[in-house]
C-alpha cells in the first residue's frame, strides 16, 4: 500500500533537511510559484539553448517527450497543464516542492506517480551551474522522459524500491543506481549513443562530454556493478553506463528481486568512479584527462 507515507524506519540514514513551515509532512507547496517575466525569460533562454545541443544527442524518447508536453511554448509550464497531458500519457502527474526533500517522502510520492518538482528558478547569477535541483532541472531535464512507458514504470519501481532499501540500510548504492540511470544515463539507439539523464539533458556542458568526449569511461550497465560505483555530486562523471533498451533497464532492476543484492552489499562503495574492471563490457577506455588535470573547467 503506497497511500500512507512511509517511515523512514529506525536507524536508517536519510539526509537531516529542515522542514520550511508553508509545507506538510507530504513536503508539497500549496501552488506552484508566480514566476516573473524575468523567470520566463531565463526559462526561454535555458530551453533555447539546450535545443542547439540537444538534437541528435537527447534519445528520441526525450525529444518526442519535449514535443508531446509543448515544453517550448515559453515561459515557465504550468504543473496543471503538464500533468493533465501526462495522466492522459502515463498517469503521472508533477507537483511542486520548494527544495531537496527527505529520501522517503521522495521515494513516495514516485511510487505513486507523482514527480515533485522543485517550485523556483535559477537566477542569472547561477545560469549554468546550481547545485540544488531548480525547476528547469527537473521539468526539462526529468519530466519529458515520464512520457515513456516503460521508463514511466521504471520510476514508479524505483519510488517503491526505496522501501526495501530502506529496510536494508542500502539507500546509498540505490541512490547510485539512480545517479547512472535517471540523471547520467546514456542509451544505445540504432543511430548510435543517445542520452536520457537529466543531469546531462539540462546542462550547458557535459552532453558532447558525456557522449563524445575521449575523457570519461562508456560502460554497459550492470546492476551489481553500478551500485558498488562511487559518483562524482557537483562536476562531470568520470564514467557514464549505456543501456540497451528501456526494456533492457526495466528487466534488469523492475523484474529482478534485489534482497540477495543487498545482503551481499557492504555499506560503503567498492569502486572508485573512474574504475574500468575485468568483468566490464567496455565501450569506450576513458583517458580520464579531465578528471586528472583537476575537474571543474
Ligand atoms: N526489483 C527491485 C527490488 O526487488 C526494485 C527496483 C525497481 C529497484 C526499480 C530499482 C529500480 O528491490
Ligand atoms: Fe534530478
Amino acid at each position: 500500500d503506497f497511500s500512507a507515507l512511509p517511515d523512514p524506519g529506525e536507524g536508517v540514514f536519510t539526509a537531516p533537511l529542515k522542514r520550511p513551515a508553508h509545507v506538510g509532512e507530504d513536503w508539497l507547496e500549496p501552488a506552484q510559484t508566480d514566476y516573473s517575466a524575468e523567470d520566463d525569460k531565463i526559462w526561454d533562454e535555458l530551453f533555447a539553448r539546450q535545443m542547439e545541443i540537444l538534437p541528435g544527442r537527447a534519445c528520441t524518447a526525450f525529444m518526442q517527450g519535449l514535443d508531446k508536453l509543448d515544453l517550448g511554448r515559453g515561459g515557465v509550464p504550468d504543473f496543471g497543464r503538464l500533468s493533465e497531458e501526462l495522466g492522459r500519457q502515463t498517469g503521472w502527474s508533477v507537483v511542486p516542492v520548494p527544495m531537496l526533500i527527505p529520501d522517503h517522502v521522495f521515494f513516495w510520492h514516485l511510487a505513486n506517480r507523482r514527480f515533485p518538482a522543485g517550485n523556483f528558478i535559477r537566477t542569472r547569477e547561477t545560469f549554468d551551474y546550481i547545485q540544488e535541483p531548480d525547476v528547469f532541472h527537473d521539468v526539462f531535464g526529468h519530466v519529458p522522459m515520464l512520457t515513456d512507458p516503460v521508463f514511466a514504470d521504471y520510476m514508479q519501481a524505483y519510488g517503491r524500491a526505496g522501501w526495501k532499501a530502506m529496510r536494508y540500510n542500502r539507500l546509498k548504492a540505490l541512490g547510485a543506481l539512480y545517479w547512472y540511470t535517471v540523471e547520467f544515463g546514456l542509451i544505445r539507439e540504432a543511430d548510435g549513443l543517445r542520452i536520457y539523464g537529466a543531469g546531462i539533458l539540462s546542462g550547458p556542458r557535459e552532453a558532447v562530454f558525456a557522449l563524445e568526449g575521449e575523457s570519461p569511461n562508456r560502460i554497459m550497465l550492470a546492476v551489481d556493478r553500478v551500485m558498488r560505483t562511487d559518483y562524482v555530486i557537483d562536476d562531470l562523471q568520470p564514467t557514464y553506463f549505456v543501456i540497451e533498451s528501456f526494456e533492457d533497464l526495466y528487466h534488469q532492476t523492475v523484474e529482478r528481486d534485489f534482497d540477495q543484492l543487498y545482503r551481499n552489499l557492504g555499506p560503503g562503495f567498492t569502486y572508485a568512479n573512474a574504475a574500468v574492471l575485468d568483468i566490464d563490457n567496455l565501450l569506450h577506455r576513458g583517458t580520464q584527462e579531465y578528471h586528472l588535470r583537476g575537474g571543474r573547467g
